[in-house]
């Protein structure tokens, strides 16, 4: 069966899992560690190379004070219980997001965990962490124009493959398979130049009841879709 090389998960609907069950909002965020788990378990096992979750949003920085608050310790707890664990069974773990404006404690987690799981050989889990695809195509500009004006680089140089070199994804796999919970069907500033040519995927169920069933009808969607990238029907299936 086709494996996607890389999945890309929008980890929604936290908050009406809780409000479902007459929770705090909170209580759906705790909830939806599980899920998160579960995905990664059977993300490793099933082949894919890399596992992209979005945690929080550029725009998430506009939700109250007291869940943003809740969210970062959430974070930071969840990372320091989980990491050495996850290392253990050879997991690269790389997040992407604007790092200024998080607590210093924040970066210094992320910073370890990448320091100790970088050699890893097995699953790369991307942590999309204060992470907005605009904020990224907008940085990767930038850089580009900077090289440009030091002249390390000529405007004539800049390509796709340069462009996307430039983005926090970088040398990684464009995403295969995207996946969204929780019944919206928006991007939301995820990987907007990654996700070119992902195929989507879109289920109603909230994320923390996301379990390794819905996963698995993910992944065998992924499998029976016909990826074309422009070509002819044939062509496309050579090119797979
Ligand atoms: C996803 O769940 C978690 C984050 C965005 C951090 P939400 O908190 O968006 O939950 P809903 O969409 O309001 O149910
Ligand atoms: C997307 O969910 C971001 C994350 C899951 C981290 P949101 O709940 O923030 O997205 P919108 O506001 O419904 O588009
Ligand atoms: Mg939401």
């Amino acid at each position: 069966m086709r494996v996607p090389r890389h999945v890309a998960i929008i980890m929604d609907g936290n908050g009406r899992w809780a409000g479902a069950r007459a929770l705090p909002r909170p209580a759906g965020h705790r909830a939806g560690i599980k899920p998160v788990r579960m995905c990664i378990e059977k993300s490793a096992e099933r082949g894919v190379e890399v596992l992209t979750l979005f945690a929080f949003s550029s725009e998430n920085w506009k939700r109250p004070v007291s869940e943003v608050g809740l969210l970062m310790q959430l974070f930071l707890e969840s990372l320091d219980r989980e990491i050495e664990e996850l290392s253990k069974r050879g997991i690269r773990v790389r997040f992407i997001g604007a790092r200024e404006q998080l607590a210093p404690a924040v970066v210094a987690s992320m910073a370890s965990a990448e320091a100790l799981t970088r050699d890893n050989q097995g699953l790369t889990v991307v942590i999309a962490f204060g992470y907005g695809g605009r904020w990224d195509i907008v940085g990767a500009a930038r850089r580009l124009a900077v090289a440009c004006r030091d002249g390390t680089l000529q405007p004539e140089q800049i390509d796709e493959a340069r462009f996307g070199q430039e983005l926090s994804i970088g040398e990684l796999p464009d995403p295969d398979l995207f996946i969204r919970t929780g019944g919206e069907q928006r991007i939301s500033n995820f990987l907007l130049w990654n996700l070119a040519y992902t195929e989507l995927w879109f289920t109603d169920t909230l994320w923390p009841a996301f379990g390794a069933d819905d996963y698995a009808a993910a992944l065998d969607g992924f499998a029976e879709r016909e990826r074309r990238f422009g070509r002819t029907q044939a062509a496309g299936i050579d090119a797979c």
